[in-house]
Order: structure tokens, then C-alpha cells, then sequence
């Protein structure tokens, strides 16, 4: 792991400290009505065009979106995919 000046820095650190040091607010939690977020990281609706060629939702989408999810975002909203079977894109 590197250090700087002594201090051992993880992946979020630099020396002028880590990212919710430098951003509280960014990483206080939300609550909006019933749902709660750890953090207000907001991922826009954005298409990656991962779907498949239907529309319909892919390991490849999902996986990319579990990505997402693991890096810390606090909200998700997916972009265009299909999730029913009277729908099309
Ligand atoms: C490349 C690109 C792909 C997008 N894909 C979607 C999408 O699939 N579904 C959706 O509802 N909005 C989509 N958007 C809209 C964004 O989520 C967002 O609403 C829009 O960029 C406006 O945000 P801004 O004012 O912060 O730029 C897309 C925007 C961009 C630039």
C-alpha cells in the first residue's frame, strides 16, 4: 500500500485527506420519503447500451450496475432496458 510522508494511504486518501474529509455533505445519509441513502452519490439514468438486442435487461447490464453499486453510489436510476413483456424500447 503507499505512503505518504509515514501515513499509509488507501485508495480514497490523498495528503490532503480522504474524500469525505474533503466532501462531508457528499457522504452524509438521505432519507426521501421511505428510502434511505448512505451517501448522495447519485448515478443519473444513463444508457450504456448493455441491454440486449430486445431490450430486455443482460448479465452484461446487470453487471455493470452491480459496478456501480459496489463503488459506493447511494442511488441508482438505470437507463432505458426493458422490465416488462407488454413494453419495448
Ligand atoms: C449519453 C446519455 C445517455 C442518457 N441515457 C438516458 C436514459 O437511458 N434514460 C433516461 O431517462 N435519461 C437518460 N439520459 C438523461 C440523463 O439521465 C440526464 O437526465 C440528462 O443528462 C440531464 O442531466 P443534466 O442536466 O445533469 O445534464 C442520458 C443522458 C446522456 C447524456
Amino acid at each position: 500500500m503507499p505512503t505518504e510522508g509515514g501515513k499509509t494511504m488507501n485508495k480514497e486518501s490523498t495528503s490532503t485527506g480522504s474524500s469525505a474529509e474533503k466532501y462531508p455533505s457528499v457522504f452524509r445519509k438521505l432519507t426521501i420519503g421511505g428510502v434511505s441513502l448512505p451517501n448522495r452519490i447519485i448515478f443519473p439514468a444513463f444508457q450504456v447500451n448493455y441491454a440486449n438486442t430486445d431490450g430486455t435487461v443482460s448479465e452484461k447490464l446487470l453487471d455493470f450496475f452491480i459496478g456501480i453499486a459496489k463503488g459506493g453510489c447511494g442511488l441508482i436510476f438505470t437507463g432505458a432496458a426493458v422490465v416488462s413483456p407488454v413494453c419495448c424500447l
